[in-house]
C-alpha cells in the first residue's frame, strides 16, 4: 500500500510506520522538522516536511498518490483542534479523488481514556462511550465524524496507556522514582490499567490498514486482554528504580491527573475476531525489569 503517517516521529507514529516499512509498504512520513526529516529517510520513509494544521501543504498526497492516511500526531497545547482541522483536510481530500478512484481509507488515533472511568465494569469496542475522560470529552465527536464520513472509509483505533522502549508517558514515574526515590501516583488504591506495549500495537495498525478497505466505521480498542493492578505496576516501579516500596497518593488536580488516575476494563476483541491480532509483549510488570533498562539507555 502507500501510506501517509501523520506524527511520524511520535511515540506512536514511529512504532507504526516502522511496522508498514517492514511489511514492504511504501510509507510518506510527514513532520513539522526538517531535522527530523533525516531519521525518517534513515527508515525507509519518504520524508515529507509540512505544517499537520495547513492542509495545503500535504492534502495533494491523498488525492492522487496514496491509498491510507494514519493520523498519529499529537499537540501539548491543543490535541483537539489539531485532531479537527486533520479530519476536515482529510474528508475534503476524499472528495477531490478522481472519479474511478477508490476511496481513501483514513485510521484516526483516539484512545480508552474514551471509556470514562470504571475499576470493575467491563466494557467493549460496541459500548457507548457516553461519559468519557473530561479531558477528551470532544473526542468522540471526532471518532463519529471519522467513522461515518461519506467521502472516506474511516476507521478509529483506541490504544490504551502505551509502553516500551523510550517508556511514552511512564518516563515521568521513572524520572521522579530516580530523582526522589519515592512513586508518587494520583486518586486512591485500587485502579486497573489497560496498556500495550508499542509493538503490539504496531502490528494492530499494520493488520487494520492492509484491510482498510473492508473496514469501514469500526472501532478498535487495543489494550492488553488482562488489565494489570495499577498498585502492582507502581510497586514494580519502585522495585527496579530502588525507590520507597510505599506509594504515595496524591489527590488529583487537573483533567490529565484524573485521567491518570482513571481505569478502563476494555478486553479487545475485534482485532482477533477480524483480524487474527494477538498481543505477544511481556505485560508491564513482568517486563519491567526490561522496560526500565530500555527507558534508561533510551535517554543517552
Ligand atoms: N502515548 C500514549 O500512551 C497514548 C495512548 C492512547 C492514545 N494516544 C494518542 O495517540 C496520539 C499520538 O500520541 P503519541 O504519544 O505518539 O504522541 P507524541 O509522541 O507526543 O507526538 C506525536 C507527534 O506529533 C507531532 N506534533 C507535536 N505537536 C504538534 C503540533 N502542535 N502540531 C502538529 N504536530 C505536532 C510531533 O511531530 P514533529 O515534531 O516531528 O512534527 C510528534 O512527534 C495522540 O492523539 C494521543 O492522544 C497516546
Ligand atoms: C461502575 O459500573 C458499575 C456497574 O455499571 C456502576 O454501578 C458504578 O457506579 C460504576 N462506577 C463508577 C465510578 O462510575
Amino acid at each position: 500500500m502507500r501510506v501517509l503517517v501523520l506524527g511520524a516521529t511520535g511515540f506512536i507514529g514511529n512504532g507504526v510506520a516502522q511496522a508498514f516499512v517492514r511489511n514492504g509498504h511504501f510509507v510518506y512520513g510527514q513532520t513539522r522538522s526538517s531535522s527530523k526529516a533525516a531519521q525518517l529517510a534513515a527508515q525507509e520513509m519518504t520524508p515529507v516536511v509540512a505544517d499537520p494544521t495547513k492542509p495545503e501543504t500535504w492534502t495533494q498526497l491523498l488525492q492522487d498518490d496514496v491509498d491510507l492516511v494514519i493520523d498519529c500526531s499529537a499537540s501539548m497545547a491543543d490535541l483537539k483542534s489539531l485532531a479537527e482541522s486533520i479530519v476536515s483536510a482529510v474528508k475534503e481530500a476524499g472528495k477531490k479523488r478522481p472519479s474511478g478512484y477508490p476511496p481513501l481509507n483514513i485510521i484516526y488515533t483516539s484512545g480508552t481514556w474514551n471509556h470514562g472511568n470504571n475499576r470493575t465494569k467491563i466494557v467493549t469496542e460496541l459500548s457507548p462511550t457516553t461519559s468519557p475522560m473530561e479531558l477528551v470529552a470532544w473526542r468522540s465527536a471526532v471518532e463519529k465524524t471519522v467513522l461515518g464520513a461519506p467521502e472516506v472509509n474511516g476507521i478509529v483505533i483506541r490504544p490504551g496507556l502505551l509502553y516500551g522502549y523510550s517508556a511514552s508517558l511512564l518516563a515521568t514515574l521513572f524520572e521522579q522514582a530516580e530523582a526522589t526515590k519515592q512513586v508518587s501516583w494520583y486518586g486512591k488504591p485500587g485502579g486497573r490499567l489497560g496498556a500495550i506495549h508499542i509493538d503490539d500495537l504496531a502490528d494492530l495498525y499494520l493488520r487494520v490498514g492492509e484491510a482498510s478497505p473492508t473496514l469501514k466505521g469500526i472501532v478498535f480498542d487495543v489494550v492488553n486482554p488482562a488489565s494489570e493492578s495499577t498498585d502492582d505496576v507502581l510497586r514494580a516501579i519502585a522495585r527496579v528504580t530502588g525507590a520507597d516500596p510505599n506509594i504515595v497518593y496524591k489527590e488529583i488536580t487537573n483533567p490529565f491527573e484524573a485521567c491518570m488516575a482513571s481505569s478502563q476494563i476494555c478486553p479487545p476483541s475485534l482485532g482477533r475476531a477480524l483480524l487474527g491480532w494477538f498481543p505477544k509483549k511481556r505485560s508491564l510488570v513482568d517486563g519491567m525489569d526490561q522496560y526500565y533498562a530500555a527507558w534508561k539507555a533510551s535517554r543517552s
